[in-house]
């Protein structure tokens, strides 16, 4: 293969602001169609080059596309400080009209990346560029409260939010912010506990000195204005093109890839961009090295390691359809099925022919740990009961796994049997299953609660018990009970409804499906002080005495997306 790579390029934004560009090129003279990434990560760097989870650039450049890379401002060689998501869209807009006026591109693009360099291509597909014909994004969110920042549930995604916000105030003190705040920065990356702990949240002074914006998201904990206008897919109307959605079942976008999916499915604004969704979801996680589907608690064999999606393949053959008119006869849905470790192509999300099942709540009044008397059942309970723990935002329950970047431990499918021995996690198990049952989709919670605190959180987690006793988590999710309750009046019995995210997994017969319930997951999200103020800038906490009621006056239920097929 013969190409050329120009590294030197400068791009000129409507302000005059010029963005450090490279462009990839085929041999011959073009023109040729154009596919677009915009990075905070370096535009000729490893992660971009070695991300499994993006396509191999070598192949699109020898499948004769014009490869162009941009270090999105203030980061990498592009001017000023990193800001982020101030620039995105209109810059993206830019550079998108750029390209289609190059010789060399004959006026055909499409855009690529994951995560923040899918965040971009959602911002800018929002404002409408002409050149743009398909995205293919990974692992990313068109709706930046619901991931990564805050949660659909309310609660501030912490351990993320920190982590990824030190790194990126490193990226600006190495540019010249918050002179001396280098050392401080570094000691909360090496220790998390420093980073994550101290209360009030709020009280992260080199990180807001370094990076402003860090101010920016703290102030703004309710999805209020400042998050709708960051949110492309509540403008799904406006975005006229086809969306490629790689996801992963422990990816902290997982919520939000499949989201955008069906928000695109239906309210896409062209034929081509409800038609042109395709999903591919497989049991991976965030960060580089969770893409081979092997976890320190579960192995999901060689069908689930990334290679085996032949992402590359599958993009290529997605833009080749949409950019230059070639037949695509790839699947709208590939799913990787946990339990029987499985591919299989559908034809929609949510499977077309889900059956949404309630599993009730139910027991004697001691569901505390595993060991208790909680009880998932199919057939709702006749007696009412109620299941009582002490929420102390001092003792949080710790985060293990799931769908976070890494904070200590791994992102993914870790053993909760720790956490079980806990009484302040309520247990809720089936006996063992004698035969298969499969659980694929959205997952959601109905509880019925009191609380002695005005406000306070609980927590769900969907749990795939293993015959050996390994306690796996499937999927999780939070409300933080004014955004559903307003103020609660202690004594009074609230229903919440808690958003545990999608997952895919057939629950083997000698298996148990279990439903933890508990007020923290800390640090994937910050603690509820329990004192109905403005949490972020509180460093009083109350410990609240929490309670999960149910039975036929309070049907507190588990709604699965059962699919039973011969
Ligand atoms: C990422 O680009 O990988 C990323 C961005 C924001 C939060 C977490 C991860």
């Amino acid at each position: 293969m013969k190409f050329s790579v120009d590294t030197e390029f400068r791009v000129p934004m409507r302000d005059g602001v010029e963005l450090a560009t490279s462009v990839w090129r085929p041999d011959g003279p073009g023109p040729f169609p154009a596919l677009l990434v915009r990075t905070p990560y370096g535009k000729d760097g490893a992660d971009l080059y070695g991300n499994q989870k993006l396509p191999d650039v070598f192949a699109l450049v020898e499948a004769g596309y014009a490869v162009v890379a941009q270090d999105v401002r203030g980061t990498g060689q592009s001017p000023e400080l990193l800001e982020p998501h101030r620039h995105d869209g209109e810059d993206g807009v830019d550079t998108l009209g750029w390209l289609a006026a190059q010789p060399w591109c004959d006026g055909n693009i499409g855009t690529w990346g994951g995560s923040y360099m899918g965040f971009v291509q959602w911002q800018a597909a929002a404002l409408g560029a002409p050149a743009l014909r398909a995205m293919s994004t990974a692992m990313t969110s068109a709706d930046l409260y619901r991931a990564p920042w805050y949660s659909p549930g309310g609660a501030l995604s912490l351990g993320g939010f920190y982590t990824w916000a030190s790194l990126a105030a490193l990226g600006n003190v190495r540019r010249g912010a918050a002179p001396g705040r280098a050392g401080e920065l570094m000691a909360g990356l090496a220790d998390s506990e420093k980073l994550f702990d101290p209360l009030p949240v709020a009280d992260r002074s080199a990180l807001i000195e370094a990076l402003p914006w860090v101010r920016e998201v703290l102030d703004h904990p309710e999805r209020d204005a400042y998050w709708e206008n960051l949110a492309a897919i509540d403008r799904a109307a406006s975005i006229t093109v086809p969306a490629f959605h790689l996801g992963g079942w422990y990816d902290l976008f997982l919520g939000e890839t499949v989201r955008a999916y069906t928000l695109m499915r239906q309210h896409g604004g062209s034929e081509a961009a409800r038609e042109g969704q395709r999903l591919v979801i497989g049991p991976w996680g965030h960060p580089d090295g969770a893409d081979a589907g092997l976890f320190p608690d579960r192995s999901f064999g060689m069908a689930g390691s990334i290679k085996a999606a032949a992402v590359t393949d599958s993009q290529l053959q997605f833009f080749d359809h949409w950019i230059r008119g070639r037949a695509d006869d790839g699947p709208r849905v590939r799913i990787f099925v946990m339990g029987i470790d499985t591919w299989r192509d559908e034809t929609d999300w949510p499977l077309p022919d889900t059956r949404y099942t309630d599993y009730h709540l139910t027991g004697d009044g001691r569901a505390n740990t595993a060991r208790g008397d909680g009880r998932l059942t199919a057939a709702g309970p006749d007696q009412d009961a109620s299941d009582v723990f002490r929420y102390d935002p001092l003792d949080p329950v710790p985060t293990l796994g799931g769908n976070i970047l890494p904070l200590g431990g791994f992102a993914g499918p870790a053993d909760q049997s720790e956490i079980e021995n806990r009484s302040d996690v309520l247990c809720y198990t089936t006996p063992e299953l004698d035969r298969p049952l499969e659980v694929t989709g959205p997952v959601e919670l109905v509880l019925h609660v009191s609380s002695s605190a005005p406000d306070t959180d609980f927590t769900g987690k969907l749990v795939d018990v293993h015959p050996d006793g390994r306690a796996l988590i499937l999927c999780e999710g939070m409300c933080r009970t004014r955004y559903q309750a307003d103020r609660m009046v202690p004594g009074d019995v609230y229903e919440l409804r808690l958003d545990l995210n999608v997952t895919s997994n057939v629950f083997l017969p000698g298996h148990r499906l279990r439903l933890e319930v508990s007020s923290s997951n800390f640090p994937r999200y910050d603690r509820n002080t329990n004192t109905g103020g403005v949490i972020a800038e509180e460093a009083r906490t109350v410990v609240a005495i929490n309670q999960v009621h149910h039975g036929p006056a309070h049907p507190s239920r588990l709604v699965l997306p059962i699919i039973e097929r011969s």
